[in-house]
């Protein structure tokens, strides 16, 4: 069984320990609820260091007011077991206040590739979701760090932070995990019946589409959002947010579509809001 943290002292101490003895640490920062998405960040953390931390935190700072903080699932006994199983060696979990003091006035706010994308329909979450990860790597100390490519934006916007600030961490990107039937595993997924997931799986399908729209020749960002847009809208069920198709290293809109892009969507099924992307290779013109 992996031990649980409640304390930021208790966390550094157990992390110092670990680094006194050799080890390498590797932190994985998750808000819990933890699915096939966290399990692969964890094993790739426990395969590459000598001690991992998982972080189990809902982050209010990142929330807007009228999202699903509240609503947000929370289970820690079951996180714990998952965190075990996968090997983690400890469970930060600390209480809002541990965090959090009532006056707490000092942000992260990165400015640029913040500004499209979630960013434009989230404002402040990017600069909550900064914070906290600058504060888990002071508190964890890692040698790494593990994000997930599924949430394209945060990851880009995690390695500017650490590049800007000169922490340091190496933050390494995994690959999105999805189920059998395509959907990219999310613990929002929670909120979908049978018949919203299968209307969901119009997402990744649109994005496969646009991939290979693209690989077969198309330059133009217009055509391809367009495309991503019907098959999306298609059944009815689904309301797009954004479809964005960006430089997959600066995230700026990119014409003609050259070099390594991404395809970044958010949909929402109901109340329920969907992120997903594919990155693709755009050959230069001969
Ligand atoms: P959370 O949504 O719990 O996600 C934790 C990590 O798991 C993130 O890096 C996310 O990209 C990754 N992840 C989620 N679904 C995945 C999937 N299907 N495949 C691979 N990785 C996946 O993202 C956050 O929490 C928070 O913003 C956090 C970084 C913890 C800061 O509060």
């Amino acid at each position: 069984m992996a031990e649980v943290v409640r304390g930021k002292q208790e966390i550094r101490e157990r992390v110092a320990a670990a680094r006194a003895a050799g080890k390498r640490v590797g932190l994985v920062p998750t808000m819990g609820a933890l699915h096939a998405g966290h399990r692969r960040l964890i094993e790739q953390s426990v395969a590459e260091n000598d001690f991992t931390v998982l972080s189990v935190f809902v982050n209010p700072t990142q929330f807007g007011p009228a999202e699903d903080f509240d609503h947000y699932p929370r289970q820690l006994e079951a996180d714990v077991a998952v965190a075990a199983e996968a090997g983690a060696d400890v469970v930060f979990a600390p209480a809002p206040e541990e965090m959090y003091t009532g006056d707490h006035s000092t942000w992260v706010d990165e400015e640029t590739m913040s500004e499209g994308l979630c960013g434009a329909r989230r404002p402040g979450h990017f600069r909550g979701v900064a914070t906290v990860c600058a504060k888990l790597f002071n508190i964890a100390q890692p040698d790494r760090a593990y994000f997930g490519r599924k949430d394209y934006q945060q990851v880009k916007i995690i390695e500017r932070m650490v590049r800007d600030l000169d922490m340091s961490v190496e933050i390494r990107s995994v690959e999105t995990v999805r189920g059998s039937d395509g959907l990219a595993v999310s613990s929002r997924n929670s909120y979908l019946d049978p018949d919203k997931r299968r209307a969901s799986l119009a997402i990744w399908r649109a994005l496969k589409q646009a991939a290979a729209l693209i690989l077969g020749g198309e330059r133009s960002p217009r055509i391809v959002t367009d495309a991503v847009r019907s098959e999306i809208v298609r059944d009815g069920r689904l309301r797009v947010d954004y479809i964005e198709v960006v430089d997959a290293e600066t995230l700026e809109p990119i014409v003609p579509l050259e070099g390594r892009i991404v395809i970044a969507v958010a949909v929402y099924c109901n109340h329920t809001r969907l992120i997903d992307n594919i990155t693709v290779e755009c050959p230069k013109p001969e």
